[in-house]
């Protein structure tokens, strides 16, 4: 049996490169997946692809920054799978520049989508996974909640904000069995980092500032990601709420 056997897990942003790979997962050790994004076209299609391996997944398209978004998604994966345990917070975009230079509209969209966000995927999955009994939250932060760097700040802040509400999150649904943690991810092979990539002048230079940025000496793969998620969400954490979970190859420790 599968280690989340009896879970229906809603996932934000579960077409992009990390989200996609926790659904894949999730669904393989038993979970009834909700694979939410903006993207409408990899929705259907990755819902699809979940289903045809062996899985039970829902796609409905879903803009964290809209409440009656995220209401109508916790109610499309009650409706169609009868609960909800569980809510991974993955949806997430990248705004860059430096604290001089950067356009109130691209602080407004970061924070919307990071912040606001989460906020609004969790005030309206939380009726629906205490309504189940109890369950797990497993929100995307970053080592950017941690460390500053180049350009980010917008992006630290927003990964900060994240972290902070975990903790604030936690302490008020322990009571009703439902646990809080957030992943802290260094850089992953996915998604933000392949953005950087894309824009950056000199892809060879950040892929080796990358790599080295960890005492492994590489990226993560989406997929050890996924692996700390399906840990935080599974009864294997039973005792772990509120903490913040490194998966960085020992970025935070690297001299
Ligand atoms: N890639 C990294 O290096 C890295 C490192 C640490 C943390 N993270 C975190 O992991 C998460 C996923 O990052 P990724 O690299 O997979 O990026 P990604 O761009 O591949 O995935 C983000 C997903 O969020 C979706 N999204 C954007 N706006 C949305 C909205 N308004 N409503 C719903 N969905 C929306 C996108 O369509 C996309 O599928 C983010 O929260 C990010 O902060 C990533």
């Amino acid at each position: 049996m599968g280690q989340l056997a009896g879970q229906v897990a809603l996932i934000t942003g579960a077409t992009g490169g990390v989200g996609s790979a926790i659904a894949r997962l999730f669904a393989q050790e038993g979970a009834a997946v909700i694979v939410a994004d903006i993207a409408a076209e990899r929705v259907a299609e990755m819902a699809t692809a979940i289903g045809a391996a062996g899985g039970a997944a829902l796609g409905v398209v879903l803009d964290v920054t809209q409440a009656s978004s995220c209401r109508q998604a916790v109610e499309a994966a009650t409706a169609h799978f009868g609960k909800l345990t569980t809510l991974v917070n993955s949806a997430g975009i990248l705004r860059t520049g430096h604290i001089d230079e950067m356009e109130e509209r691209a602080w407004d969209e970061i924070m919307a989508v990071n912040v606001t966000g989460t906020f609004l995927a969790t005030k309206y999955a939380v009726p629906a996974i205490k309504a189940a009994g109890g369950g797990a939250i497993v929100n995307l932060s970053s080592v950017s909640a941690f460390v500053g760097s180049e350009s980010s700040f917008a992006y630290t802040a927003t990964k900060g904000a994240v972290l902070s509400m975990t903790y604030g999150i936690a302490q008020e649904l322990a009571p009703y069995h439902i646990r809080v943690n957030a992943l802290c991810p260094g850089w992953v092979d996915a998604g933000f980092t392949h953005q950087a990539l894309r824009t950056t002048e000199d892809p060879d230079q950040l892929l080796a500032v990358a790599n080295s940025a960890h005492v492994l000496g590489r990226m993560a793969q989406p997929e050890e990601v996924a692996q700390a998620a399906l840990f935080l969400a599974s009864p294997s954490a039973s005792f772990i709420t509120g903490s913040p979970l490194f998966v960085d190859g020992g970025f935070m420790i690297k001299r």
